[in-house]
């Protein structure tokens, strides 16, 4: 990440400090879908487990990850910073609905594809950047992470249409089973 710190590296702690604030709370969101969906007797939302167990698991990395990238810029991995408290700020909304006792499941999913949305541009900005600094490092480290995270977005989109599908036009819930 050479290219991109040269510059203005307490810029550049601010926008990877955003990040990781956004991750740490997507992990916090799936640890609490995933366990009101262990706790579901419907058999697709048990199919459903092992994806998002997953897309939590690679949540859990970017978060690390960040960390890491963090402290070898000399930043400070618990400190906050004007976008970190932004993103916070932000995402309390969805926040508060998932942690509410009586939310449905759908309910959940819908407030999760919120998330994804905004995480999904978060490392779309990050790859643009690295593409603009000619950082190849960085980039091909962001492009990974951006392409897991256009792969949870998409599951969470099409459990979405499946539900508004049946809810709307009628007809059996097929929920997605694959990623
Ligand atoms: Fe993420
Ligand atoms: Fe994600």
């Amino acid at each position: 990440m050479k290219k991109l710190a040269e510059r203005n590296p307490e810029k550049l702690i601010d926008l990877l400090l955003e990040r990781r604030t956004f991750e740490r709370t997507a992990v916090k969101l799936y640890d609490r879908v995933l366990s009101l969906m262990s706790a579901s007797e419907d058999a697709q939302i048990l199919g459903m487990l092992d994806t998002m167990q997953a897309y939590r698991d690679e949540e859990a990395e970017h978060q690390e990850w960040l960390e890491e990238q963090i402290r070898a810029l000399g930043g400070d991995v618990n400190g906050e910073s004007a976008r970190s408290r932004l993103a916070a700020t932000e995402a309390r909304g969805i926040e508060q609905v998932i942690l509410r006792e009586d939310m449905e499941l759908p309910h959940l999913f819908h407030a999760l594809m919120a998330a994804e949305l905004v995480d999904n541009a978060g490392w779309d900005l990050l790859t643009a950047l690295a593409e603009e600094a000619d950082d190849d490092e960085a980039l091909d480290a962001f492009l990974l992470r951006q392409a897991e995270e256009e792969d949870h977005l998409e599951y969470l989109r099409e459990t979405m249409s499946r539900y508004a599908e049946s809810q709307v036009l009628g007809g059996a819930l097929q929920l997605p089973t694959e990623p």
